[in-house]
């Protein structure tokens, strides 16, 4: 007899509720399905609910009375289906994908925000909805069709039914998995705890002092570049280079007039922990059409950079940095000629920019003359993070300065490749040669710049570059040849603050990717020790504390990692104690698998970004922040807030 034979047993309607709870057919399929795409649905309200309760007490219970009802509808399907349930099924399906598209539309009368505030729709609930939208139609069949008593294997009911178990779960996992990632709702990095003395971030701004006072209006806002809408300081990308001298109180107004909300850090620069412009920890992103004051002492010497610390991803990438020099109190620098080279990317993001240009640019210099170079790298590399490689041909140079800081009797050395990574800053010094022009050639280390395939044909060697001096071009090799700058190895032994005698505590930096989810895609999610932003454990220390950095590279790929507010010593290369000049960056290039050591002295209270300076890299999860015991931030990050610091 074949499955679709009707007896007339099936066609019989069962006369007692007895006979409906031992209810067996072939439309236990069906059954099945429905309860699998129930429960599939109660498990992505479950993993929203927690964010709920953080927007709004009534969505909170709203969701997890829709994940339990749900969880209850799937059991008992199973244990005892009847009739009754599969009308219940069906009323809180259509229910649900009714409010669903009702909140995505015109909004439901209660909210945090008030009545009617349409919703975006987002990649969880669309998964949600999905599930409960095919489970409708099955409810309705199962709630139309008499039941039949006819006994179907078990092995046959488990195969029809494996194809929506499989779908159901992999729809959950993802949609649970996404719920999970999203921005949440409100995260604060540093929250204050009822009945515990502490200091709130924005009470740690600089001390009054004599310090004469540098004003600067820095205005973002809109403007065409090489045909394109950039995002700008003051209508130029590099923005405005701000040059003070050490001690000078710098006051910077930031004028918002972009259509988005926007804040400006200090790269490198030791500032108060309240000057630190990260949007969500230390201030609020500056809505468009509001202004807000930096004020802050330069400390120490050296080539730094600003840029926006809200959205950075996309506002960096758009134009929004500049060059900030701090230049020595005596006066001058030494160097006759003192050029800042920002290193960036064009406008349409296909190859590297030398402030503003990719065609040569030209530096006067004349012979004989001592010519500082400062390179910054604000160029954002692809996912592989690869650093830029400059290159001086024509003059043996000097690698006098990383990250702003003095080297210890640097030698001379030439032609190399200087890896630096995203954020990273060198100053090269030179003499001109007697005749002819020196050049500096920007390539990339990793030569896999993915948008910039068409700035690197093979067959020219000059990737980005800058000209300084009349005359002839120096000789050009083949830069992807050439040598490698080697920060390990370099210059004279000096004494150093922090050394390798005393740690007071050491944290290990695993730096990994693993496939995961983010905004609603499947990426490659960047983890800290296992974890991705903002759920990374903080590291928490103490005023005066010498912590260890332990930083180990599990990925192929390159991690400038940046610690804001401090400087730290470079230790260690692969367990091998560096050699030569004591470094001292605010980035270290964490090459792919290599474990860099480095140290610094917590002197400088505050809740500070420690994140890779790859954007994609920081915004996909490798970012967290140190703490400074008792120190709190009223901001918060997320999307009620707006602030988003990545
Ligand atoms: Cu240059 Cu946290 O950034
Ligand atoms: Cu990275």
């Amino acid at each position: 007899m074949s499955e679709n034979t009707i007896t007339p047993e099936m066609l019989a309607v069962p006369a007692s509720p007895l006979r409906e709870r031992t209810y067996v057919g072939p439309s236990r399929v069906l059954v099945y399905a429905a309860a699998l795409l129930t429960l599939g649905a109660a498990l992505i309200h479950l993993a929203v609910t927690p964010q709920h309760f953080e927007e709004y007490l009534p969505y909170g219970l709203f969701f997890l009375a829709a994940g339990a009802g749900q969880i209850a509808l799937a059991v008992v399907l199973v244990v005892a289906p009847a009739r009754k349930l599969f009308i219940v099924g069906l009323a809180a399906s259509v229910g649900l994908i009714a409010l669903w598209a009702l909140s995505r539309t015109v909004g439901v009368p209660i909210g945090p925000d008030g009545a009617w505030q349409p919703e975006t729709m987002g990649f969880t609930d669309l998964i949600c909805t999905f599930l409960e939208l095919v489970a409708a139609p099955l409810f309705v069949i199962l709630s139309l069709r008499r039941p039949r008593l006819r006994h179907r294997r078990p092995v046959r009911v488990a195969l029809a039914t494996a194809p929506t178990f499989l779908l159901v779960a992999l729809l959950t996992f993802v949609g649970t998995g996404t719920a999970r990632n999203d921005m949440p709702v409100a995260f604060n990095a540093a929250p204050a705890i009822a009945g515990q003395h502490s200091t709130s971030v924005t009470s740690l701004t600089e001390a009054p002092g004599p310090g004469p006072v540098k004003e600067f209006t820095l205005t973002a806002e809109e403007a065409r570049i090489g045909g394109q809408v950039a995002w700008t300081y003051n209508g130029t990308v590099p923005g405005p280079e701000l040059r003070v001298t050490q001690g000078d109180r710098i006051k910077v107004t930031l004028v918002n007039h972009l259509p988005a909300a926007t804040t400006i850090h200090w790269h490198g620069v030791v500032v108060p922990n309240a000057e630190d412009g990260v949007a969500g920890i230390t201030q609020d992103a500056v809505p468009p059409g509001d202004r807000y004051i930096y004020e802050f002492v330069a400390k120490d010497t050296g080539t730094y950079w600003y840029h926006s610390h809200q959205d950075t991803t996309a506002q960096l990438g758009r134009g929004l940095f500049g060059a900030l020099i701090v230049e020595p109190p005596t006066g001058n620098v030494a160097e006759a000629v003192d050029y800042t080279a920002v290193l960036h990317a064009t406008p349409d993001g296909s190859g590297i920019a030398v402030n503003g240009t990719a065609g040569d640019l030209h530096v006067a210099a004349r012979p004989g003359e001592r010519v500082r170079l400062r390179l910054i790298n604000a160029f954002p590399p692809s996912m592989d993070g690869g650093p830029l490689a400059p290159v001086v041909f024509g003059a043996a140079y000097q690698v006098v300065a990383l990250d702003g800081h003095d080297l210890s009797q640097p030698p001379p050395i030439g032609p190399e490749r200087l890896p630096l990574g995203m954020g990273q800053r060198a100053d090269v010094v030179f003499t001109m040669p007697q005749s002819g022009a020196v050049r500096l050639a920007v390539s990339a280390l990793s030569g896999q710049v993915s948008s910039g395939q068409k700035f690197f044909p093979a067959e020219a060697p000059w990737h980005g570059s800058l000209i300084i001096g009349d005359g002839p071009l120096p000789a050009a090799g083949n830069i992807d040849q050439l040598p490698l700058f080697d920060l390990t190895h370099y210059g004279s032994a000096a004494a150093d603050p922090v050394s390798t005698s005393h740690f007071d505590a050491t944290y290990p930096l695993v730096l990994d990717e693993t496939p995961g989810f983010h905004d609603g895609r499947i990426e490659l999610v960047h983890t800290i020790n296992r974890q991705s932003s903002p759920y990374v454990p903080p590291i928490t220390v103490r005023q005066g504390q010498v912590i260890h950095l332990h930083i180990v590279n599990l990925t192929g790929e390159y991690h400038p990692m940046h610690l804001h507010g401090h400087i730290f010593t470079v230790l260690a290369l692969n367990g091998k104690a560096i050699q030569g000049s004591p470094v001292h960056l605010d980035t270290i290039l964490v090459g792919p698998h290599e474990i860099w050591d480095v140290a610094f002295l917590a002197n400088n209270p505050g809740i500070w970004m420690l994140h890779c300076h790859v954007l994609l890299h920081a915004s996909f999860g490798m970012s967290m922040t140190v703490n400074y015991a008792g120190i709190t931030t009223p901001f918060e990050m997320g999307s009620r807030s707006g602030n988003v610091p990545e």
